[in-house]
């Protein structure tokens, strides 16, 4: 069997580096395809790159720009026939103003913690990166997860219910209508709620096509990477998990995947999440 194909989009920093490092250190047979906005900025991805020399390929995609998307996927399909998973993590997480909090970008308040701090500006890029994007990147590559191979999740007996690809969605508890009782946070609680959306509807759609597309979305928890950093205060220790514990735990989920758990939104634990 031909290696299977991990696409990683948002791989510069947080949990997309570590899936991406993850499945080289952990899944000998895999290679992947890493998408950034700014591979000349990532420099742990290039660390990870000359590590995994021949087995990662680093690839520009701005999932604002649906140009770039098209070109990512047209580059994609020239180097390989098949994606077996796609996860989509990159998200931004507004500061004051609705303003992007990059690293290195300077101090900001926390952001659209009541509606006084709700900038329209703010909402359109938020919901434009978190649900947009994922959603373009399934609309330009689900072709290549069709023509998986079923490398990860579980495969029934029956052919029938067998899957070709995977798509991940990295949504936040934040995300779910049912689960907010709190308030606050508007376009990025508002954007992951979209994004929900967006993955019911492509796993009704990509799981009538023969052969089906699993699509989900998994909560990571709370993770110490730079978008909830202005948050870690307020966790307590053993609530805030590393990059790599998270994505261990999602890659169990994974691991566990098949059509029967499609169009839904798991927790890191592999609990489904209300919408
Ligand atoms: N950390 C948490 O506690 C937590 C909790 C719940 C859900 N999540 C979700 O987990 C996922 C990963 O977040 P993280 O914690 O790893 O955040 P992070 O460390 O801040 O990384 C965010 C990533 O998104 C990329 N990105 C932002 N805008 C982009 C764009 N327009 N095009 C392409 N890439 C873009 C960033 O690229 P640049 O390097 O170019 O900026 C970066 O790679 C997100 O979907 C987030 O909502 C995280």
């Amino acid at each position: 069997m031909a290696a299977p194909v991990v696409l990683v989009q948002g791989a510069s920093r947080g949990l997309g580096l570590q899936f991406c490092r993850h499945i080289l250190t952990r899944r000998a047979a895999a290679v992947v395809i890493a998408t950034c906005r700014s591979p000349e900025d990532a420099a742990e991805l290039r660390v990870l790159t000359a590590q995994h020399a021949g087995r990662i390929t680093v690839l520009r995609m701005d999932v604002n720009r649906e140009d770039d998307v098209r070109r990512a996927a047209h580059t994609v399909r020239d180097t390989v026939t098949r994606i077996d998973l796609l996860l989509n993590a990159a998200a931004t997480l507004p500061a004051e103003g609705g303003r992007e909090r990059r690293p290195g970008g300077g101090r900001l308040r926390e952001g659209e913690t009541s509606l006084r701090d709700v900038t329209a500006e703010g909402v359109i890029s938020t919901l434009t990166t978190n649900a947009v994007g994922p959603l373009l990147v399934g609309k330009y590559f689900s072709g290549l997860l069709q023509k998986g191979g079923g490398g990860f999740g579980q495969q029934p007996a029956e052919r029938a219910r067998q899957h070709s690809g995977i798509m991940v969605n990295i949504t936040a508890k934040v995300g779910s209508i049912g689960d907010n009782g709190l308030g606050g946070w508007y376009s990025y609680r508002m954007s992951k709620a979209a994004l929900n959306m967006a993955t019911r509807n492509l796993s009704i759609e990509l799981g009538r096509s023969r052969p089906k597309v699993v699509c989900v979305s998994v909560h990571p928890g709370t993770v110490d990477t730079d978008l909830s950093r202005p948050y870690h205060k307020n966790v307590p220790k053993d609530k805030l998990f590393s990059a790599e514990v998270s994505v261990n735990h999602l890659m169990s989920i994974v691991d566990a995947l098949n059509m029967e758990k499609t169009g839904k939104a798991y927790n890191w634990d592999g609990t489904e999440l209300p919408w």
